[in-house]
């Protein structure tokens, strides 16, 4: 039952690889070509006595505008291997900044350092920046260098919120990180 069960992972595996293959744009593939992929998950913290994102200016008309607009949040979040912040999870900070950049939606302008001070990056850092439409299932933002192992770093972040926080002032995001360096 077991063996039956495993061999039809795999085929379903191979199929599924098998059709990616064949579906996927040349010029795609090509551009992905050496990137190394990982996952980290972003907490932002607005909530309780301890928050990591602090709204640090603001126009007059922000809070009157239904998408914030004008407003700019720094932030020192804590990135973490896992969905939860467990302990010995966290392997970096996401420091910098965003922007409510857009009048019509919650549109946010990211510029910001993923900084590794645990795991296998510690030491090193990468510089992101892009346009975060918070309420789109994906959204994908530029990786524009970095330092240490990530020197010259080039690739692009997806950015999935896996908790809104609404309840619990912490919304959480989990990052996919491509990158080639
Ligand atoms: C906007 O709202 C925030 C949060 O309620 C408040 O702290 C801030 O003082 C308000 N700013 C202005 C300019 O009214
Ligand atoms: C990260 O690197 C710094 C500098 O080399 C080192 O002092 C520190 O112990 C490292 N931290 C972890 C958790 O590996």
């Amino acid at each position: 039952m077991a063996a039956t069960t495993t061999t039809t992972v795999l085929l379903l595996v191979f199929a599924a690889a098998v059709t990616l293959t064949s579906t996927t744009p040349a010029t795609a593939a090509d551009a992905d070509a050496g990137l190394t992929t990982f996952k980290l998950y972003f907490h932002d913290i607005v909530g309780g006595t301890s928050p990591t994102a602090i709204r640090v200016a603001q126009a007059a008309s922000s809070n009157s505008s239904s998408t914030f607009f004008g407003a700019v949040v720094a932030i020192d979040d804590p990135l973490t291997t896992g969905p939860t912040r467990a302990a010995g999870t966290e392997v970096g900070r996401a420091q910098g900044t965003y922007t409510f950049a857009d009048q019509k939606t919650f549109g946010l302008l990211m510029v910001m350092n993923f900084v590794f001070t645990a795991g296998e990056h510690n030491g090193s850092s990468l510089a992101i920046m892009g346009r975060n439409e918070v309420l789109d299932d994906v959204r994908e933002m530029a990786i524009v260098g970095g330092s240490g192992k990530f020197r010259m770093a080039k690739g692009y972040v997806q950015a999935h919120t896996i908790d809104s926080g609404a309840t619990s002032g912490e919304t959480v995001v989990q990052y996919t990180v491509n990158v080639k360096a």
